[in-house]
Protein backbone atom coordinates (compact mmCIF):
# COMPACT_ATOMS: atom_id res chain seq x y z
CA UNK A 1 0.00 0.00 0.00
CA UNK A 2 0.77 3.17 -0.88
CA UNK A 3 1.75 6.07 1.82
CA UNK A 4 0.51 8.93 -0.78
CA UNK A 5 2.08 12.14 -0.62
CA UNK A 6 1.34 15.30 1.83
CA UNK A 7 2.99 18.85 2.52
CA UNK A 8 4.43 19.43 5.50
CA UNK A 9 5.21 22.87 6.47
CA UNK A 10 7.34 24.31 9.43
CA UNK A 11 9.98 26.83 8.45
CA UNK A 12 11.21 23.76 5.88
CA UNK A 13 8.10 23.53 2.93
CA UNK A 14 8.28 19.35 2.50
CA UNK A 15 6.53 17.98 0.29
CA UNK A 16 6.71 13.70 0.44
CA UNK A 17 5.61 11.49 -2.44
CA UNK A 18 6.45 9.09 -5.70
CA UNK A 19 7.84 11.62 -8.29
CA UNK A 20 7.34 15.25 -6.21
CA UNK A 21 11.64 15.57 -7.35
CA UNK A 22 9.84 16.76 -10.72
CA UNK A 23 8.23 19.43 -8.62
CA UNK A 24 11.80 21.00 -8.71
CA UNK A 25 11.38 23.35 -11.55
CA UNK A 26 7.63 24.34 -10.55
CA UNK A 27 8.92 25.57 -7.08
CA UNK A 28 11.97 27.14 -8.43
CA UNK A 29 9.31 29.39 -10.66
CA UNK A 30 7.20 29.56 -7.85
CA UNK A 31 9.85 31.37 -5.66
CA UNK A 32 10.51 33.56 -8.83
CA UNK A 33 14.02 32.19 -9.22
CA UNK A 34 15.53 31.82 -12.07
CA UNK A 35 18.99 30.01 -12.21
CA UNK A 36 20.14 27.04 -10.41
CA UNK A 37 23.07 25.45 -8.99
CA UNK A 38 22.53 21.59 -8.84
CA UNK A 39 25.14 20.22 -6.48
CA UNK A 40 25.33 16.42 -6.67
CA UNK A 41 28.56 13.61 -6.40
CA UNK A 42 29.81 11.51 -9.52
CA UNK A 43 27.84 8.63 -8.87
CA UNK A 44 24.29 10.03 -8.70
CA UNK A 45 25.03 11.91 -11.91
CA UNK A 46 25.82 8.85 -13.82
CA UNK A 47 22.93 6.82 -12.52
CA UNK A 48 20.80 9.21 -14.38
CA UNK A 49 19.16 10.14 -11.05
CA UNK A 50 18.99 13.88 -11.86
CA UNK A 51 17.28 13.34 -15.40
CA UNK A 52 13.87 13.97 -13.62
CA UNK A 53 14.98 17.04 -11.84
CA UNK A 54 16.92 18.73 -14.70
CA UNK A 55 13.96 18.20 -17.11
CA UNK A 56 11.42 19.97 -14.82
CA UNK A 57 14.10 23.12 -14.46
CA UNK A 58 14.48 22.80 -18.55
CA UNK A 59 10.44 22.69 -18.39
CA UNK A 60 10.06 25.75 -16.68
CA UNK A 61 12.77 27.57 -18.64
CA UNK A 62 14.87 27.50 -15.32
CA UNK A 63 18.62 28.47 -15.81
CA UNK A 64 21.04 26.15 -14.22
CA UNK A 65 24.48 23.95 -13.96
CA UNK A 66 25.87 21.01 -12.34
CA UNK A 67 28.39 20.54 -9.97
CA UNK A 68 29.24 17.31 -8.84
CA UNK A 69 32.46 17.31 -7.00
CA UNK A 70 31.08 16.20 -3.39
CA UNK A 71 32.60 12.97 -2.22
CA UNK A 72 31.40 10.75 1.31
CA UNK A 73 32.17 11.98 4.58
CA UNK A 74 32.75 15.97 2.73
CA UNK A 75 35.29 17.85 4.67
CA UNK A 76 35.35 21.81 5.10
CA UNK A 77 37.73 22.10 1.58
CA UNK A 78 34.89 20.52 -0.42
CA UNK A 79 32.45 22.98 1.07
CA UNK A 80 35.06 25.85 0.30
CA UNK A 81 35.01 24.33 -3.17
CA UNK A 82 31.53 24.25 -3.41
CA UNK A 83 31.22 27.65 -2.22
CA UNK A 84 33.62 29.05 -5.07
CA UNK A 85 31.18 27.55 -8.06
CA UNK A 86 28.21 29.10 -6.27
CA UNK A 87 30.02 32.73 -5.78
CA UNK A 88 30.97 32.00 -9.30
CA UNK A 89 27.54 31.75 -11.35
CA UNK A 90 25.19 33.91 -9.38
CA UNK A 91 22.56 31.52 -8.65
CA UNK A 92 19.19 32.13 -7.34
CA UNK A 93 19.11 28.60 -5.90
CA UNK A 94 21.02 25.51 -5.05
CA UNK A 95 19.27 22.20 -5.55
CA UNK A 96 21.04 19.36 -3.30
CA UNK A 97 20.49 16.05 -4.99
CA UNK A 98 22.11 13.00 -2.98
CA UNK A 99 22.35 11.36 0.35
CA UNK A 100 23.82 13.35 3.58
CA UNK A 101 27.47 14.22 2.07
CA UNK A 102 25.85 16.05 -0.66
CA UNK A 103 22.89 17.54 1.11
CA UNK A 104 25.25 18.63 4.17
CA UNK A 105 28.14 20.16 1.94
CA UNK A 106 25.11 22.43 0.14
CA UNK A 107 23.98 23.40 3.60
CA UNK A 108 27.23 24.76 4.61
CA UNK A 109 27.87 26.47 1.14
CA UNK A 110 24.69 28.37 1.31
CA UNK A 111 25.64 28.95 4.80
CA UNK A 112 28.93 30.99 4.29
CA UNK A 113 27.15 32.73 0.86
CA UNK A 114 25.77 34.85 3.18
CA UNK A 115 27.67 34.92 6.57
CA UNK A 116 31.09 35.69 6.98
CA UNK A 117 33.75 34.63 9.13
CA UNK A 118 35.04 30.87 8.60
CA UNK A 119 32.98 26.90 8.42
CA UNK A 120 34.43 26.68 11.98
CA UNK A 121 32.73 29.70 13.10
CA UNK A 122 29.44 27.62 13.25
CA UNK A 123 30.94 24.46 15.19
CA UNK A 124 28.63 23.49 17.81
CA UNK A 125 29.95 21.71 20.61
CA UNK A 126 27.81 22.86 23.72
CA UNK A 127 24.19 23.34 24.62
CA UNK A 128 25.38 27.16 24.94
CA UNK A 129 26.56 27.03 21.39
CA UNK A 130 22.92 25.91 19.99
CA UNK A 131 21.57 29.10 21.24
CA UNK A 132 24.17 31.40 20.66
CA UNK A 133 22.77 32.29 17.43
CA UNK A 134 26.24 32.76 15.77
CA UNK A 135 24.02 32.45 12.48
CA UNK A 136 23.42 36.09 11.34
CA UNK A 137 21.50 35.88 8.50
CA UNK A 138 19.76 32.60 6.76
CA UNK A 139 21.26 30.48 4.35
CA UNK A 140 21.06 31.24 0.36
CA UNK A 141 18.37 29.88 -0.77
CA UNK A 142 18.54 25.69 -0.85
CA UNK A 143 16.16 23.01 -1.65
CA UNK A 144 17.35 19.51 -0.62
CA UNK A 145 16.39 16.22 -2.63
CA UNK A 146 17.38 13.20 -0.64
CA UNK A 147 18.40 9.97 -2.65
CA UNK A 148 19.26 7.85 0.82
CA UNK A 149 16.53 7.09 3.49
CA UNK A 150 19.06 7.27 6.26
CA UNK A 151 20.22 10.72 6.65
CA UNK A 152 17.20 12.99 7.60
CA UNK A 153 19.53 16.16 7.01
CA UNK A 154 17.38 17.46 3.82
CA UNK A 155 14.81 18.54 6.95
CA UNK A 156 17.20 19.38 9.88
CA UNK A 157 18.78 22.08 10.92
CA UNK A 158 22.46 20.38 10.95
CA UNK A 159 25.53 19.27 9.07
CA UNK A 160 28.44 17.26 9.75
CA UNK A 161 31.52 18.06 7.89
CA UNK A 162 35.17 17.32 8.90
CA UNK A 163 37.89 19.57 9.89
CA UNK A 164 40.90 17.24 8.38
CA UNK A 165 43.91 19.04 10.49
CA UNK A 166 42.00 17.90 13.35
CA UNK A 167 40.33 14.58 12.35
CA UNK A 168 37.43 15.95 13.96
CA UNK A 169 33.51 15.97 12.65
CA UNK A 170 32.60 19.18 13.40
CA UNK A 171 28.63 19.66 13.87
CA UNK A 172 27.34 22.87 12.12
CA UNK A 173 24.08 24.36 12.88
CA UNK A 174 21.03 26.34 14.20
CA UNK A 175 17.28 26.36 14.51
CA UNK A 176 15.13 29.36 14.28
CA UNK A 177 15.51 31.16 17.94
CA UNK A 178 12.95 33.58 16.98
CA UNK A 179 10.27 33.57 14.48
CA UNK A 180 11.31 34.11 10.78
CA UNK A 181 14.69 33.72 12.48
CA UNK A 182 18.46 32.03 10.48
CA UNK A 183 18.46 28.50 10.19
CA UNK A 184 20.85 26.43 8.92
CA UNK A 185 18.72 23.91 6.54
CA UNK A 186 16.43 23.70 3.58
CA UNK A 187 13.94 26.46 2.11
CA UNK A 188 11.92 23.18 0.50
CA UNK A 189 12.39 19.71 0.95
CA UNK A 190 11.66 17.12 -2.11
CA UNK A 191 11.23 14.13 -0.18
CA UNK A 192 10.60 11.15 -3.73
CA UNK A 193 10.77 7.71 -2.56
CA UNK A 194 11.29 6.44 -6.33
CA UNK A 195 15.20 8.36 -6.26
CA UNK A 196 16.20 5.46 -3.92
CA UNK A 197 15.56 3.36 -6.33
CA UNK A 198 18.77 2.17 -7.21
CA UNK A 199 20.72 2.28 -4.08
CA UNK A 200 22.90 -0.16 -3.51
CA UNK A 201 22.19 -2.70 -0.87
CA UNK A 202 25.00 -2.12 1.23
CA UNK A 203 24.30 1.74 1.45
CA UNK A 204 20.90 0.69 1.80
CA UNK A 205 21.81 -1.39 5.14
CA UNK A 206 24.22 1.42 6.26
CA UNK A 207 21.97 4.46 5.87
CA UNK A 208 18.76 3.00 6.90
CA UNK A 209 20.23 1.59 10.29
CA UNK A 210 21.23 5.31 10.30
CA UNK A 211 17.61 6.07 10.15
CA UNK A 212 16.68 3.58 12.97
CA UNK A 213 19.43 5.04 15.12
CA UNK A 214 18.31 8.62 14.92
CA UNK A 215 14.68 7.19 16.13
CA UNK A 216 16.69 5.50 18.94
CA UNK A 217 18.68 8.46 19.86
CA UNK A 218 15.39 10.91 19.89
CA UNK A 219 13.50 8.48 21.82
CA UNK A 220 15.69 8.28 24.63
CA UNK A 221 17.79 11.42 24.47
CA UNK A 222 17.72 13.63 27.43
CA UNK A 223 14.93 15.94 27.56
CA UNK A 224 13.41 14.59 24.11
CA UNK A 225 9.85 16.27 24.77
CA UNK A 226 6.38 13.96 24.63
CA UNK A 227 5.97 15.37 20.78
CA UNK A 228 8.26 13.43 18.96
CA UNK A 229 7.49 10.34 20.54
CA UNK A 230 4.58 8.73 18.76
CA UNK A 231 7.08 9.49 15.44
CA UNK A 232 10.05 8.00 16.95
CA UNK A 233 8.15 4.71 18.04
CA UNK A 234 6.49 4.32 14.45
CA UNK A 235 9.62 4.74 12.90
CA UNK A 236 11.71 2.60 15.17
CA UNK A 237 8.54 0.33 14.23
CA UNK A 238 8.63 0.59 10.15
CA UNK A 239 12.84 0.26 10.12
CA UNK A 240 12.87 -3.57 11.55
CA UNK A 241 9.85 -4.57 9.48
CA UNK A 242 10.63 -3.02 6.21
CA UNK A 243 15.03 -2.49 6.01
CA UNK A 244 15.10 -6.18 5.13
CA UNK A 245 13.10 -6.57 1.96
CA UNK A 246 14.58 -2.78 1.28
CA UNK A 247 18.09 -4.21 1.44
CA UNK A 248 17.42 -8.15 -0.01
CA UNK A 249 14.97 -6.72 -2.40
CA UNK A 250 14.83 -3.18 -3.35
CA UNK A 251 11.16 -3.47 -2.74
CA UNK A 252 9.78 -0.12 -3.39
CA UNK A 253 7.04 -0.51 -0.61
CA UNK A 254 9.90 -0.97 1.59
CA UNK A 255 11.89 1.62 0.20
CA UNK A 256 8.65 4.05 0.32
CA UNK A 257 8.47 3.20 3.83
CA UNK A 258 12.09 3.71 4.85
CA UNK A 259 12.15 7.47 2.96
CA UNK A 260 9.15 8.05 5.29
CA UNK A 261 10.63 6.63 8.73
CA UNK A 262 13.97 8.51 7.36
CA UNK A 263 12.63 11.77 7.09
CA UNK A 264 10.29 11.15 9.85
CA UNK A 265 13.63 11.02 12.31
CA UNK A 266 15.14 14.03 10.59
CA UNK A 267 12.05 15.65 11.62
CA UNK A 268 12.47 15.05 15.39
CA UNK A 269 15.85 16.20 15.46
CA UNK A 270 14.91 19.32 15.21
CA UNK A 271 12.94 18.80 18.49
CA UNK A 272 15.40 16.33 20.08
CA UNK A 273 18.88 15.09 20.47
CA UNK A 274 21.40 12.03 19.69
CA UNK A 275 23.55 11.25 22.26
CA UNK A 276 26.75 8.58 22.92
CA UNK A 277 26.07 6.67 19.76
CA UNK A 278 26.74 9.71 17.37
CA UNK A 279 29.13 11.00 19.41
CA UNK A 280 31.29 7.55 19.09
CA UNK A 281 30.71 7.20 15.68
CA UNK A 282 31.10 11.15 14.41
CA UNK A 283 34.34 11.14 16.21
CA UNK A 284 35.47 7.39 14.84
CA UNK A 285 34.66 8.74 11.25
CA UNK A 286 36.49 12.02 11.98
CA UNK A 287 39.76 9.30 12.60
CA UNK A 288 38.65 6.95 10.04
CA UNK A 289 37.39 8.38 6.70
CA UNK A 290 37.27 4.91 5.27
CA UNK A 291 34.14 4.16 7.43
CA UNK A 292 30.84 4.95 6.13
CA UNK A 293 28.58 6.73 9.16
CA UNK A 294 25.79 3.78 9.33
CA UNK A 295 28.27 1.29 9.75
CA UNK A 296 30.15 3.24 12.43
CA UNK A 297 26.28 4.12 14.05
CA UNK A 298 25.79 -0.17 14.26
CA UNK A 299 29.00 -0.67 15.73
CA UNK A 300 28.40 1.20 18.67
CA UNK A 301 24.16 1.36 18.75
CA UNK A 302 24.44 -1.70 20.93
CA UNK A 303 27.05 -0.79 23.43
CA UNK A 304 25.51 2.28 23.96
CA UNK A 305 22.29 0.87 24.39
CA UNK A 306 23.30 -1.93 27.42
CA UNK A 307 25.08 1.16 28.99
CA UNK A 308 22.35 3.88 29.05
CA UNK A 309 19.64 1.49 30.07
CA UNK A 310 21.58 0.43 33.70
CA UNK A 311 19.70 4.29 34.00
CA UNK A 312 16.94 4.12 31.99
CA UNK A 313 15.50 0.76 31.70
CA UNK A 314 11.98 2.01 31.27
CA UNK A 315 12.59 3.66 28.26
CA UNK A 316 14.49 1.22 26.33
CA UNK A 317 11.43 -0.95 27.50
CA UNK A 318 9.48 1.59 24.83
CA UNK A 319 12.07 0.86 22.53
CA UNK A 320 11.50 -3.36 22.18
CA UNK A 321 7.73 -2.29 22.34
CA UNK A 322 7.96 0.05 19.72
CA UNK A 323 10.22 -2.73 17.85
CA UNK A 324 7.43 -5.15 18.18
CA UNK A 325 8.95 -7.28 20.40
CA UNK A 326 6.83 -9.08 23.18
CA UNK A 327 7.10 -7.74 26.30
CA UNK A 328 4.73 -8.65 27.96
CA UNK A 329 4.95 -9.70 31.91
CA UNK A 330 8.64 -8.67 31.71
CA UNK A 331 10.05 -5.96 34.11
CA UNK A 332 11.33 -2.58 32.24
CA UNK A 333 15.12 -4.24 32.99
CA UNK A 334 14.04 -7.49 31.07
CA UNK A 335 12.07 -5.60 28.41
CA UNK A 336 15.12 -3.53 27.78
CA UNK A 337 17.22 -6.10 27.16
CA UNK A 338 14.82 -7.21 24.69
CA UNK A 339 15.56 -4.09 22.70
CA UNK A 340 18.90 -4.56 22.39
CA UNK A 341 18.69 -8.37 21.33
CA UNK A 342 16.34 -6.73 18.30
CA UNK A 343 18.56 -4.24 17.35
CA UNK A 344 21.53 -6.90 17.29
CA UNK A 345 18.92 -9.12 15.24
CA UNK A 346 18.34 -6.14 12.91
CA UNK A 347 22.48 -5.07 12.48
CA UNK A 348 22.82 -9.12 11.73
CA UNK A 349 20.04 -9.34 8.74
CA UNK A 350 21.08 -6.54 6.92
CA UNK A 351 24.64 -7.95 7.35
CA UNK A 352 25.88 -4.66 8.96
CA UNK A 353 29.19 -4.70 11.04
CA UNK A 354 28.83 -5.70 14.84
CA UNK A 355 32.51 -4.75 16.15
CA UNK A 356 35.10 -1.85 15.41
CA UNK A 357 38.02 -4.51 15.27
CA UNK A 358 35.97 -5.51 11.62
CA UNK A 359 35.87 -2.24 10.75
CA UNK A 360 39.61 -2.24 11.22
CA UNK A 361 39.82 0.14 13.77
CA UNK A 362 43.22 -0.10 15.98
CA UNK A 363 42.57 -0.76 19.58
CA UNK A 364 45.17 1.64 20.75
CA UNK A 365 43.11 4.52 19.36
CA UNK A 366 39.97 3.63 21.87
CA UNK A 367 41.42 5.83 24.72
CA UNK A 368 41.67 9.10 21.59
CA UNK A 369 37.74 8.14 20.68
CA UNK A 370 36.16 8.05 24.10
CA UNK A 371 38.18 11.05 25.39
CA UNK A 372 37.41 13.39 21.34
CA UNK A 373 33.37 12.30 21.93
CA UNK A 374 33.24 14.37 25.45
CA UNK A 375 33.91 17.46 22.52
CA UNK A 376 30.96 16.31 20.79
CA UNK A 377 27.60 18.34 21.14
CA UNK A 378 25.74 15.10 20.85
CA UNK A 379 27.04 14.01 24.54
CA UNK A 380 24.90 16.34 25.93
CA UNK A 381 21.98 14.78 25.14
CA UNK A 382 22.69 11.76 25.92
CA UNK A 383 20.57 10.04 28.89
CA UNK A 384 23.29 8.78 30.88
CA UNK A 385 25.95 11.20 32.09
CA UNK A 386 28.92 9.59 30.61
CA UNK A 387 32.68 10.49 31.49
CA UNK A 388 35.88 9.32 29.22
CA UNK A 389 36.46 6.16 31.49
CA UNK A 390 32.33 5.10 31.21
CA UNK A 391 33.01 5.52 27.35
CA UNK A 392 35.92 4.46 27.05
CA UNK A 393 34.13 1.22 28.51
CA UNK A 394 31.10 1.28 25.63
CA UNK A 395 34.40 1.64 23.43
CA UNK A 396 35.50 -1.56 24.63
CA UNK A 397 32.54 -3.35 24.34
CA UNK A 398 31.91 -2.35 20.76
CA UNK A 399 35.83 -3.47 20.14
FE1 LIG B 1 23.29 9.55 11.80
Amino acid sequence: MSLGEYTLSFPIWVEFGNGKSKRAGEVIDAKGWNSALLVTDQGIRAAGILDGVEASLEAEGIEYDVYDGVEPNPTAEMVHDTLDVLSGGGYDVVVAVGGGSVIDTAKCATLMKTNSGSLADYEVNTPEDVTAGTVENHTHPLITIPTTAGTGSEVDYWAVITAQEREFKMAIGQPPLYPDGPYLGADVSLVDPELTASLPPRQTAATGFDAFSHALENHVAAGAPELVKPYTKHVMGLVPEYLGDAYETGNMEAREQMLFGSHMAGFCENFAGFGAIHSLAEVTGGMYPEIPHGEAIAVFTPPVMRYNLEEYPGRYAEVADAMGSDVSGLSDVEAAHEAVDAVEALIDEVDLPSSLSELDVAEDDLETIAEKSLDTIEIHDNPRDADAADLLEVARDAY
